[in-house]
C-alpha cells in the first residue's frame, strides 16, 4: 500500500480557546508547507505513530507558514483528543501527513452553499470561510452547540459573518429545524454538514427527498461501525484468521490482533486507503468510495466498514 507523504511540524502555539477545545499551530522546521483546498485535513502521528487522529485545517488555505487545527476533548476517550490535550505542547515535534480532501468546497458553483455545523464540525468551515469570504459566494453557515462555554469560534464568526450566521444554543433550547431549514433553500444549493452522527443523518435523510446526492456533502469524525452477523476473515499472505465480532469492523479486529498492519484514515469508508482484495466470499458493501459498479465486482472492499455477507472472507492481506 502506497506511504503518504509525512512533514515533520513544530507546535508553534497551542491554547485553550473553550472549556474543551484547544487550538494548535503547526509550522515546518524549515521551508513552507503546501497549500491545500478548502475542507482538508492532516492526520497526526502520535504515540510513535501507534494513535493517528486526523482533524481539519482552519488556517488559510493559501498560508504555507503554518498550519492549524483545533481538537475537542471527549472526556470519556483516552485517546487521540485525550493525548493532544494533555501531552502535546508547544516546542513539540510532530509528524503530520500532508493534508487530504475528501469534504471538498464546490468552489466552481455559483449556486448558495449552506454549511451546518455540529459542535467541532466547525473546524472544516473555517478553513472554507477563507474561500467563501473573499469570492462572491452566496453561502449561510448555521452552527449549533450545546452551550457557549465548550464551543470554539463563536464571538469571531459573529464578527466575521454578520447575518450570515446562525447560532443554536443547546443550553438556550435553540434546536436547528433541518427539514424547515431544507424546505427554503433551492434544491441545486449546495449543502455541506459536519459533526455529530445524528445531525449527518438528518440532513441526509432530509436531503435524500428534494436534492440529488451530488449537492449533500458531509464529513464524519466519528467512526461508523456497522454491525452484523459475526464472521471470520482468513488473511492469506499472513496466514492469519480473524474472528470479526457482531458490533466490530474487520479494521478494529486487525487492529485488535496487532500483527496486521493497514493504513487507514478516515475510518468511515470515504477516502478508500484501506482498500483490500477479495480472494473469496462475499462482502457486504457499507462504503460510499467504490461505485456500484465496483461494490457488484466484489473484487475490492473497504474494511473500515464493509462486513462479509458469506460466514468467510479471504483478504489479500
Ligand atoms: S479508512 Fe477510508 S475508506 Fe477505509
Amino acid at each position: 500500500m502506497e506511504e503518504k507523504a509525512k512533514l515533520v511540524v513544530t507546535v508553534t502555539e497551542c491554547k485553550l480557546i473553550s472549556e474543551t477545545v484547544k487550538y494548535f499551530q503547526f509550522e515546518l522546521i524549515d521551508g513552507s508547507l503546501p497549500e491545500f483546498s478548502p475542507g482538508s485535513h492532516v492526520t497526526v502521528s502520535m504515540q510513535n505513530g501507534e494513535l493517528q487522529r486526523s482533524y481539519s485545517l482552519l488556517s488559510a488555505p493559501t498560508n504555507t507558514r503554518f498550519y492549524a487545527i483545533a481538537v475537542h476533548l471527549n472526556e470519556t476517550s483516552k485517546g487521540g483528543s485525550h493525548y493532544m490535550h494533555n501531552n502535546v505542547k508547544v516546542g513539540d515535534t510532530l509528524d503530520i501527513s500532508e493534508p487530504e480532501n475528501y469534504f471538498p468546497l464546490v468552489e466552481n458553483s455559483t449556486k448558495k452553499h449552506i454549511l451546518i455545523a455540529g459542535g467541532i464540525g466547525i473546524t472544516p468551515f473555517l478553513s472554507y470561510l477563507h474561500t467563501l469570504q473573499k469570492g462572491a459566494f452566496d453561502f449561510e453557515l448555521h452552527y449549533c452547540f450545546r452551550q457557549p462555554n465548550t464551543a470554539g469560534f463563536i464571538s469571531e464568526l459573529k464578527e466575521q459573518l454578520g447575518d450570515k450566521l446562525f447560532l443554536y444554543n443547546g443550553a438556550q433550547q435553540q434546536r436547528i429545524n433541518i427539514a424547515e431549514l431544507m424546505s427554503t433553500i433551492p434544491a441545486d444549493s449546495h449543502c455541506y454538514v459536519c459533526g455529530p452522527d445524528s445531525l449527518i443523518d438528518e440532513v441526509i435523510e432530509r436531503g435524500k427527498k428534494s436534492f440529488d446526492d451530488e449537492y449533500i456533502h458531509f464529513e464524519k469524525f466519528t467512526e461508523s461501525i456497522q454491525t452484523g452477523h459475526a464472521f471470520d476473515v482468513h488473511c492469506k499472505r499472513s496466514n492469519i484468521t480473524l474472528r470479526v465480532e457482531e458490533d466490530m469492523s474487520i479494521l478494529q479486529a486487525l487492529e485488535a490482533d496487532a500483527r496486521i498492519n493497514i493504513e487507514c484514515l478516515c475510518r468511515n469508508g470515504v477516502c478508500g486507503t484501506c482498500e483490500t482484495t477479495i480472494l473469496e466470499g462475499e462482502a457486504e458493501h457499507h462504503d460510499l468510495y467504490l461505485s456500484e459498479e465496483e461494490q457488484q465486482e466484489q473484487s475490492t472492499m473497504m474494511v473500515c466498514v464493509s462486513r462479509a455477507r458469506s460466514a468467510r472472507l479471504v483478504l489479500d492481506l
